[in-house]
């Protein structure tokens, strides 16, 4: 293992009734200026919009608005969101809705603390100075934002998508409700297993020499996803299979699954280029690009590849090499993602081959990607080449 510190100080309400029960004394403990901050409106259409002002209003709270954060939010809004933040003296912003909410509620939090341009942070040219407090309501199981520090923005202007993470910007509570998610629809669904699982095969494929329990631990939670996600699909409104869902998405990037490894985190780097020039849903993207990713890196060690044939897909492994089972998974990922209904090629979302080149450049701007294999720009044109 490497050596590493853990700290997660998100207070996490999981189930029924807990918005009710406790929303408002998180609230109060913060303070009475709150920031709501949602997207594009399904949570006034599913009602979650309406119970949340009840309780703000009953709980005493004044209530500033900021609707409208787009999926792959961008950092016109996020500006915007800092803007508010510093003309009404927020004491606390709440973000409801899905990773993209959730992003943007961070990279306001950090931008209202933060003498100078937020953009700076997520270019990795300045440190954040610290964060107004964020509460969280999620609607969308996929990425894990509710418990975990990372965030991303997209600068349209410039058609980049970056990250940030800080210590400043870990939800201080976050409620997690299966029934908030019961109304996304069947392709957020299904973009948001993508999304779960990717995080798992980021840190499975790991570079760290021994990390036995990391390695069942992740296994458990893919395997807990593969068995789950049909079923989610499906039943949109079965409750055990949301909630099931829902729970792996937090666990698979909350930190509890990777500590003491390093992830590789490549096909991130790879597709939050592809969102940034073609607004792709993020886990479409990586549906797309793990599979090539793994036949381009399978030969740095096919025993990893092996147990996911065996010990997540549960393939009888008897008389079969590493090589033959490492084909085996990765046929296995391809026809799960198919199973459920997810983007197969680049060209599902109309991506021919004219910007690899940009896109490619851009993923390595910060040096080589990836753990498990480093990729360089060469590496990374070859799998989007393969990918479209
Ligand atoms: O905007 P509204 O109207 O709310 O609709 C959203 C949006 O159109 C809809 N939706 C969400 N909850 C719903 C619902 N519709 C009906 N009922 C509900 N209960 O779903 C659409 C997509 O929402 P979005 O928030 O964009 O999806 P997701 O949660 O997948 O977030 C994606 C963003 O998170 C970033 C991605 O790059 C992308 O920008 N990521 C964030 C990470 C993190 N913070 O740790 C890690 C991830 O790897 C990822 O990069
Ligand atoms: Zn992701």
């Amino acid at each position: 293992m490497e050596p590493f510190r853990f700290h997660n100080p998100t207070t996490l309400y999981y189930g029924k009734g807990q918005i009710e029960e406790h929303l408002a004394d998180e609230v109060l403990k913060i303070g009475r200026r709150v920031l709501l901050l949602y997207g594009g409106g399904s949570i006034k259409r599913f009602g979650l919009y309406d119970k949340v002002m009840n309780i703000l209003k009953g709980a005493g709270v004044t209530v500033f608005e900021l609707g409208g954060v787009e999926p792959n939010p961008r950092l016109t809004t996020v500006y915007k969101g800092i803007e508010m933040c510093r003309q009404h003296q927020i004491d606390l912003i709440l973000a409801v809705g899905g990773g993209s909410v959730l992003d943007c509620g961070k990279a306001i939090a950090m931008g209202a603390k933060f003498d100078g341009d937020v953009w700076d942070i997520y270019q990795r040219k300045a440190r954040a100075t610290g964060a107004l407090p964020l509460g969280t309501i999620l609607t969308l199981a996929a990425t894990g934002s509710e418990m975990n520090a990372g965030g991303v923005i997209t600068n349209w202007e410039t058609k980049e998508k970056l990250g940030a993470s800080s210590p400043y910007t870990y939800p201080v509570f976050s409620f997690c409700d299966p029934e908030n998610t019961f109304t996304v629809p069947r392709d957020q669904t299904v973009y948001g297993i993508c999304d779960m699982l990717a995080h798992c095969f980021e840190h499975y494929f790991h570079s760290t020499r021994h990390a036995p329990l990391q390695r069942h631990l992740i296994e458990a939670v893919m395997r807990t996803i593969v068995e789950y996600a049909k079923r989610v699909v499906d039943h949109p409104t079965d409750y055990d299979a949301r909630e099931t869902i829902m729970y792996c998405s937090t666990m698979a990037l909350n930190g509890m699954i990777s500590m003491g490894i390093v992830g590789d985190w490549a096909c991130h780097a790879m597709e939050h280029e592809v969102s940034a020039l073609y607004d792709i849903p993020h886990g479409g993207g990586l549906a797309i690009l793990f599979p090539r990713w793994m036949e381009y890196v399978k030969d740095v060690d096919p025993s990893r590849f092996a147990s996911l044939a065996t010990n997540v897909f549960l393939v009888d492994g008897t008389g079969k090499s590493d090589e033959e089972l490492a084909d085996i998974a990765i046929e296995k990922v391809r026809q799960f993602y198919k199973e459920i209904g997810a983007p197969q090629r680049l060209a599902d979302y109309g991506i021919g081959d004219d910007q690899l080149e940009r896109m490619a450049a851009q993923a390595v701007r910060f040096g080589d990607i990836g753990h498990f294999r480093k990729l360089g720009k060469e590496d990374v044109l070859n799998i989007l080449r393969a990918s479209l």
